[in-house]
């Protein structure tokens, strides 16, 4: 069957803010933008986003630029590129002011400028006095973002296409991306676009894991394509655990607590921070607090009967500054866990949160990828931007308040580069009818229905394997055996069927795609981690504790055929001022 076809200037897959900021520089520019989503575009985990975006716009303390530079090389653990580094923190400042102006309801000091508070990892001056970099919007600054981008999106006319789901890009046989094969998840029905640039926005990967802070939605849809069009994922080993999950549920408890003033607590009542992070203490850097609330655990120091989780105090900030600067957290406690945090404190404990990996781009949000000769070149037609790319801007470890401000700038910079590349590229490539069949046969292969192995058990299974095999502390025998494990999962895939119910819901063939991505991200993350003989920022190897900068300041690149693992070097020379040289990291 030949699927129908509609023809753009540009695709975007998914609808978050990266999607949405590129989209909006298109749909004003007058190009022919589509904006595929599988869920409606202001369900974007995007709207998950609580704490706020990074710019250092001086409103509450000193700050510039070239600090908030300083914060995020450091904080990625030296891995970051620090030309895009650079780009971003430079750009974090006009972005800002943009969303502003486009209707973005910050919250406000009382002088009226944009309210900001202290995030961690985040100082004045190269390391010294905590910084407050983080534009809020109370705790639900991704929410105020996401509608205001939509909003402004549906005034420029670009078009939806609501609850629809990438299966497969289409490719010439020279590597050009030539558009997506899609399925309408109401109707089944599969549509070709054609457009002269694709750009894949689909966030992160967070359902790789039993208990996470990502939507039902993150299954890295948009990674699972690059990899089988033949693009490697780049540092995938490096996946974040936010501090401060609910414990046992995952749902998120902003960082914006502590930088309210919140603090962590162990079960002997100890403000136990102090003693891993004697500077920073609970505003350190997200990989070390996370590392510091599993150490307490371990060492039989955790709360509660089975003194499994840390407790998060806000009781003593009052509750006017809850009901002002964090209510949609008191909302989330009350109603997953009954409590009210301006009584009593928080269970959290360390929770999947962001993957730092991703297709590789660079900061016009091109996908370049290193050809055999070691040379990078980029893919013509196609770009990549927000958490399902690695630009790297987070290297090893990501700072809270650098993922919404990362999906903006380069969300913005791939909108901006696409004008250019439409503008030099006018016409549609010939249309490859056997990559089209081959995505078409994606969908076919999930036809299949009766008795058999159930998608769902076998996704349990993954997220279980991942969450024994590649958490906050890793070690090399269990992560072989994750790989191993992983690949039984693989090998019983073929197996799996529709369940043959009296109706099959077209939900189930999307989650069976679904399962084929999150598999070969597993793979990506488990591969990368196991090779990675050093601990740096998120990965943590107790087989090798220290950092190993002489062999292994390098970015890895994983490529499907043959599960082929490959490196390439850290861009450490910035755009217009002095390298930062790594120094141990400490806060
Ligand atoms: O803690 C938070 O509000 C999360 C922010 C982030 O991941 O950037």
């Amino acid at each position: 069957m030949t699927p129908p076809r509609r023809h753009f200037d540009a695709l975007i897959l998914g609808a978050g803010g990266a999607g949405l900021n590129a989209a909006l520089q298109l749909a004003n520019a007058d190009l022919r933008v589509a904006v595929v989503s599988k869920v409606f575009p202001t369900r974007s985990h995007t709207v998950a986003a609580q704490g706020g975006v990074n710019a250092a716009l001086a409103n509450a303390l000193p700050d510039n630029w070239h600090w908030h530079m300083f914060d995020t090389v450091k904080g990625s653990d030296y891995l970051g590129d620090q030309d895009a580094i650079e780009f971003m923190c430079r750009q974090a400042i006009p972005t800002v002011y943009e969303l502003e102006h486009n209707g973005v309801p910050f919250s406000r000091l009382d002088d009226g400028r944009i309210y900001q508070r202290a995030f961690g990892g985040m100082t004045q001056a190269f390391g010294g006095a905590q910084a407050a970099r983080t534009c809020a919007a109370a705790d639900r600054t991704g929410h105020a973002i996401l509608h205001t981008l939509y909003q402004q999106n549906i005034r420029a006319k670009t078009h939806f296409f609501d609850e629809y789901f990438g299966v497969d890009l289409v490719r010439d046989d020279e590597g050009a991306i030539l558009g997506a094969l899609v399925l309408e998840i109401e109707t089944g029905e599969p549509l070709l676009i054609e457009a002269k640039a694709t750009l894949i926005a689909s966030g992160g990967c967070g359902q790789l894991f039993r208990t996470t802070t990502n939507a039902h939605i993150n299954t890295g849809d948009g990674m699972a394509m690059a990899l089988r069009a033949g693009i490697p994922l780049q540092d995938m080993e490096f996946f974040q655990f936010h501090p401060t999950g609910i414990a046992g549920k995952g749902m998120l408890i902003t960082e914006g607590a502590r930088g309210e003033g919140g603090y962590l607590i162990n079960g002997k009542g100890e403000r136990f921070m102090e003693h891993y992070a004697p500077n920073a203490k609970d505003l350190a850097s997200r990989d070390v607090v996370s590392r510091s609330i599993a150490s307490e655990i371990r060492d039989g120091r955790g709360c509660g009967l089975d003194k499994d989780h840390v407790l998060l105090k806000l009781d003593h900030l009052g509750p006017d500054v809850v009901a002002k600067r964090l209510p949609g957290i008191r909302d989330l406690c009350r109603t997953f866990l009954h409590i009210d945090p301006v009584d009593r404190p928080i269970p959290v404990f360390p929770t999947a949160h962001y993957v730092m990996g991703g297709i590789p781009t660079d900061r016009f949000g091109r996908v370049v990828t290193p050809v055999k000769t070691g040379a990078e070149e980029v893919i013509p037609g196609f770009y990549a931007a927000g958490e399902c790319a690695c630009v790297s801007v987070h290297g090893a470890n990501r700072l809270g308040g650098n993922s919404l401000l990362d999906i903006l700038v380069f969300g913005r910079a791939a909108g901006q580069d696409i004008i250019k590349y439409v503008h030099d590229h006018p016409h549609h490539r010939p249309m490859n009818e056997a990559s089209v069949e081959q995505a078409m046969a994606r969908l076919t292969r999930w036809e299949r229905r009766g008795d058999g192995l159930d998608v769902a058990v076998l996704k349990v299974e993954l997220k279980k394997v991942m969450e024994d095999h590649c958490s906050v502390f890793r070690i090399e025998d269990v992560m072989r055996e994750g790989v191993a494990q992983i690949k039984g999962i693989r090998g019983r895939l073929p197996e799996a069927r529709l369940k043959d119910h009296s109706r099959v819901f077209n939900t189930a063939r999307i989650e069976a795609l679904e399962l084929e991505n999150l598999l070969d991200i597993a793979m990506a993350t488990m591969l990368s981690a196991e090779a990675r003989q050093e601990s740096r920022g998120a990965h943590s190897r107790i087989d090798y504790p220290e950092r190993d900068d002489a062999n292994w300041m390098k970015h890895s690149l994983y490529r499907l055929e043959g599960d082929h693992l490959e490196w390439k070097p850290v861009r450490t020379k910035p755009l217009s001022v002095e390298t930062f040289p790594p120094k141990p990291r400490v806060y």
